[in-house]
């Protein structure tokens, strides 16, 4: 018997392209279930070559639901997934509700899939934020091979990882501008078309971003609470895919070359990296795919045993839809959930 599988947030961005992965990995589901709000009922969207109507997420039962793959925000989230982890269903959660809560797991299966052997404390595992997710798995390597003191990351971020409403508007804006029209700003704090915006989510009392701080306590949490990180998070005019220049200082030497072995032999990571015009990946390329790439690599010499390098990666994917089926597919490998009883 295979698992029944809800999908919360199917109409959107992640819960599209979860629902994509489900069926591009053959994750063993025997009902795959669509939801989303009241507003999209009836709507169909595409799981493989079949297609699925959403159901309304405030009247359905979950009592035979074995995963739910949520990424509805976090307002639905802090609702939503206690009442449905209660019903028994493990909860897997994209949003920032639950990634802080020590009671919830918060995997990157490349990185800590062990911590996954806690979720049935809240019936509850978070998936980290999207720019969180491709750096662990390019620093998990290099961590283990040299141990990291301190990470200066500067990202460049998609518009997608702001929701349809943020490809949304930078495509209205483009067309706008293209075509002398007045443009109208709704989701972004300033214009994003032929721009870019050096804030994303809210302003914290010590001038950062909440996007920031979320880098610094996620990685933290996945992967050592020594390791000492700031961040400058940016949004840029690109629809998928978002990019992080990456400068690490560690607490023993290594070399670039080194690096680049190293991270060439570890899981989720792709090197294209040949020092030359186009020898290094940009977002374009990474959409769709579910690599985190690393290009660029070169030792730092203005601090002791300091490396930079350029990494980017899919956010709808590694950054969000993937990594949750990927969390989905460690609890049945690992034999941490069986699929309930259902009449037949
Ligand atoms: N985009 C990324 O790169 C990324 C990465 C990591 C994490 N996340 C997180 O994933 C979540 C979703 O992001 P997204 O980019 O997919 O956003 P999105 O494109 O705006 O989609 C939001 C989804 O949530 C549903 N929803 C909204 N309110 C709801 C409610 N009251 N009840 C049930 N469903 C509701 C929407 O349904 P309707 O269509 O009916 O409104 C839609 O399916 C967010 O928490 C985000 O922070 C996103």
């Amino acid at each position: 018997m295979g698992y029944k599988v809800a999908v919360v947030g199917a109409t959107g961005n992640v819960g599209r392209v979860m629902l994509d992965i489900l069926d591009e990995r053959a994750f063993p589901a025997d009902e795959v279930v669509a939801l989303a709000s009241r507003r999209s009922q009836g709507v169909e969207v595409s799981y493989g070559d079949r297609r699925l109507k959403a159901k309304a997420l405030d009247t359905y039962d979950f009592s035979d639901v074995d995963i739910c793959l949520m990424s509805a925000g976090g307002d639905v989230s802090r609702e939503w997934a206690p009442r449905i982890a209660a019903q028994g269903a493990v909860v897997i959660d994209n949003s920032s509700a639950w990634r802080y809560d020590p009671d919830v797991p918060l995997v990157v299966p490349e990185v800590n899939a062990e911590a996954v052997r806690d979720f049935k404390k809240k019936n509850i595992i978070a998936n980290p934020n999207c720019s969180t997710a491709q750096l662990v798995v390019a620093l998990k390597p290099l961590h283990d091979a040299a141990k990291i003191k301190r990470v200066v990351v500067a990202t460049y971020q998609s518009v997608s990882g702001a929701g349809k409403e943020g490809e949304d508007e930078l495509d209205r804006q483009t067309r706008a501008l293209y075509s002398l029209q007045p443009v109208e700003q709704k989701k972004f704090p300033k214009r994003i078309a032929f721009n870019l915006i050096p804030h994303i989510d809210a302003f914290m009392e010590d001038g950062s971003t909440k996007e920031e701080w979320k880098m610094v306590a996620e990685t933290k949490k996945i992967l050592d609470p020594a390791i000492k990180l700031t961040a400058t998070c940016v949004r840029v005019p690109v629809f998928v895919g978002h990019s992080e220049a990456v400068n690490v200082e560690f607490e023993r030497p290594i070399t670039a070359d080194e690096a680049r072995e190293i991270l060439r032999s570890a899981p989720g990571v792709m090197v294209i990296d040949t020092r030359e015009p186009g020898g290094y990946i940009t977002p374009h390329e990474a959409a769709g795919e579910d690599a985190t790439y690393v290009s660029r690599i070169r030792e730092d010499i203005t601090v002791e045993n300091g490396l930079s390098f350029w990494c980017v990666s899919d956010n709808l994917r590694k950054g969000a839809a993937l990594n949750a089926v990927q969390i989905a597919e460690t609890l049945v490998n690992r034999r941490l959930l069986t699929p309930r009883q259902r009449a037949a």
